[in-house]
């Protein structure tokens, strides 16, 4: 069976843009291959190293979030990155194998770094050794399981790409050790703002999270950015210009040919429109929300998980970093 290797930074709960960019895809492949979750505390850590509360308060979330969404623990591995420490080893060896000027070449990395200016500077001048050098240890993470595919969003494609280099210098130097991984993407690998912005983005304060409640999901609609030039109820309008649409098409609802086919013909009122979007989305959410309590009720019952998925994990690591070690020579006692 192949193997999937895939998670998320703890940093705030997940989104719709997270669901539909990814998430969604995990739950349809853990079918099909040996899944590994992980969630990525020590990267969270890169540019939250001053805030470890949030970082810790936001494992137990994701968790609750990935349970909900039917990451299902009898077929995947949902384990904390810190507690591998093969994956800080791996690290290590494959830190020598990536030059400086590339990791600051990475267009993610770039763009986060401007994104946390209070973090490290105006212009990035404080940029740490971590964060810059964090796609090294997410290589890490996806050749400590020796995985065959990554499903992430799009904004991840520049991460996978320098993996994709990192391990075909180990194989050419030290012999054939790992797989080269592929990224997979969702239908929808990027999820646009409430706002319109190409992103949904925490940071951009645009988001409908997965643990929304109806008035918060529906007060969040009403903001929603529709087509301009519709002025009065009654007016037509085109409805690829309005992200009220692109939820409702995003969400499948059933009735979207009739919400495009009444916008074009001035037949549909864009307060109305939002109502039954945020409807829908109330709709489309119930299911996770109730699986996600389910298990927020039980913490023991999450804690099992987690400590299950994590050993898992370990031990697989272990086998790897066994060839790792020999293949460079540093099996000493072995
Ligand atoms: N960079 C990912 C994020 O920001 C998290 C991550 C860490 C990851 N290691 C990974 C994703 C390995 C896929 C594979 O959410
Ligand atoms: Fe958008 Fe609906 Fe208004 Fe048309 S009627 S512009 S789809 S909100």
């Amino acid at each position: 069976m192949k193997t999937i290797l895939t998670g998320d930074r703890p940093t705030g709960r997940l989104h719709l843009g997270h669901y539909f960019g990814s998430v969604e895809n995990r739950v349809k492949l853990q079918n099909d291959y040996d899944t590994y979750i992980l969630i990525a505390d020590v990267q969270a850590l890169t540019d939250n190293f001053n805030n470890p509360e949030k970082v810790r308060k936001s494992v137990y979330n994701l968790a609750l979030d990935y349970l909900g969404c039917g990451i299902d623990p009898k077929q995947s591995h949902i384990y904390i990155q810190s507690l591998i420490p093969e994956v800080a080893e791996l690290t290590v060896y494959f830190s020598n194998l990536v030059t400086v000027p590339r990791l600051y070449r990475n267009p993610t990395t770039k763009h986060e770094l401007l994104q946390k200016k209070e973090v490290f500077g105006e212009s990035g001048e404080g940029i740490t050794y971590g964060f810059l050098g964090y796609p090294v240890s997410q290589a890490a993470d996806i050749a400590c399981v020796n995985s065959n595919l990554v499903p992430v969003g799009e904004d991840q494609l520049p991460h996978i790409e320098q993996t994709r280099e990192i391990l075909r210098k180990f194989n050419n130097i030290y012999g054939e050790t790992f797989n080269i991984p592929e990224p997979v993407l969702s239908t929808s690998p990027r999820i646009k703002g409430l706002d319109g912005n190409e992103k949904m983005s925490k940071s951009l304060n645009n988001c409908i999270y997965l643990s929304d409640d109806a008035d918060t999901i529906t007060k969040k609609v009403m903001t929603a950015v529709t087509d301009p030039d519709k002025i009065r109820k009654d007016d037509p309008a085109n409805p690829d210009k309005c992200m009220v649409y692109y939820y409702h098409k995003l969400i499948r609802n059933k009735d979207v040919d009739t919400v495009c086919e009444e916008c074009k013909k001035g037949e549909r009122g864009c307060v109305y429109c939002k109502k039954e979007l945020a409807r829908a989305i109330i709709e489309f959410l119930k299911p996770i929300q109730e699986r996600r309590k389910y298990y927020e009720d039980r913490p023991e019952e999450v804690e099992k998980i987690l400590k299950e998925g994590t050993l898992a994990t370990k031990r697989k690591a272990e086998e790897v970093m066994k060839k790792v070690r020999k293949n460079m020579n540093l099996d000493y006692f072995e």
